[in-house]
């Protein structure tokens, strides 16, 4: 990817150039206007639930992940500015997948109707060790909602012969290890790039966290652009991506 591809509306930016395909830029994806179209948007956006003052539910310490939340009442403007952000850079046979929780995704679903986008499939993700509760079920699914540009013209590489939309996928844990709090396991990522995309495709995350799109697609062979506002969590990326930090 060129760096004259991408083209900013204000300031100096901060980018992290894996290599010509890939390059994390450091900023809020709506200051960032990409000259060229991708394949497929993945993503996983902030949950609007004032994550990091309820910190104490998931037993964590407010320094044990780095990650910008949406303050709830913000969060419908948020998803529609992402959703009409992705609309734009996306090619007009290409696909995103939206992931979210259950709490918000009645503003998720409501946002998608205003655009136009069609929902194609509503996937829920089943993972182990839901964080323990007392006085309800403990959740432990996801929603992965892939939407289309055109009904009639896009990529769809099934996975399996007989491929449902409910998938089992364990999330991993490291012990010891300091990461941003929020990760995708790689296999779920890997699912929606494979389904959606061919060899040598563009995909973007503009929401892209501790960088697990971007080592998706250099393992798949897809090129990438990710997008973090954050950029305390540089370090975790290059520990992910392989880089020295
Ligand atoms: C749920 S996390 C993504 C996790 C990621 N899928 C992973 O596996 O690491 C959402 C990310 O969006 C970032 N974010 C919040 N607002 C943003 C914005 N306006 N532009 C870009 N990134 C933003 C947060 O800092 C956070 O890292």
């Amino acid at each position: 990817m060129r760096r004259r591809l991408i083209k900013f509306k204000r300031g100096k930016e901060n980018i992290l150039n894996l290599d010509s395909h890939h390059k994390i830029i450091f900023d809020d994806f709506r200051n960032v206007n990409l000259k060229v179209k991708a394949d497929m948007i993945f993503a996983d956006p902030p949950f609007g639930i004032d994550f990091m003052s309820n910190l104490g539910t998931y037993h964590r310490k407010p320094d044990a992940l780095s990650y910008i939340e949406i303050p709830r009442v913000d969060y419908p403007n948020f998803i529609h500015s992402l959703l009409k952000w992705s609309h734009n850079v996306l090619k007009d046979n290409g696909s995103m997948w939206l992931v979210s929780g259950w709490n918000n995704l009645g503003v998720i679903l409501s946002a998608i109707d205003q655009t136009n986008f069609l929902l194609l499939n509503h996937c829920i993700w089943k993972y182990q060790f839901g964080v323990y509760t007392k006085r309800r079920f403990t959740t432990s699914h996801y929603h992965l909602l892939l939407l289309v540009k055109n009904e009639k013209r896009y990529i769809f590489n099934k996975p399996e012969h007989y491929a449902e939309d409910v998938w089992d996928i364990k999330r991993t844990y490291q012990h010891g290890v300091k990461t941003a709090g929020n990760e995708l396991p790689d296999e779920l990522v890997e699912r929606c790039v494979y389904t959606s995309t061919n060899k040598g495709d563009f995909v973007i995350d503009p929401v892209i966290g501790s960088g697990t799109t971007m080592r998706v697609c250099c393992k798949m062979g897809r090129r990438c652009i990710g997008i973090e506002k954050n950029s305390k969590i540089s370090s975790r990326i290059k520990t992910k991506l392989g880089l020295k930090n």
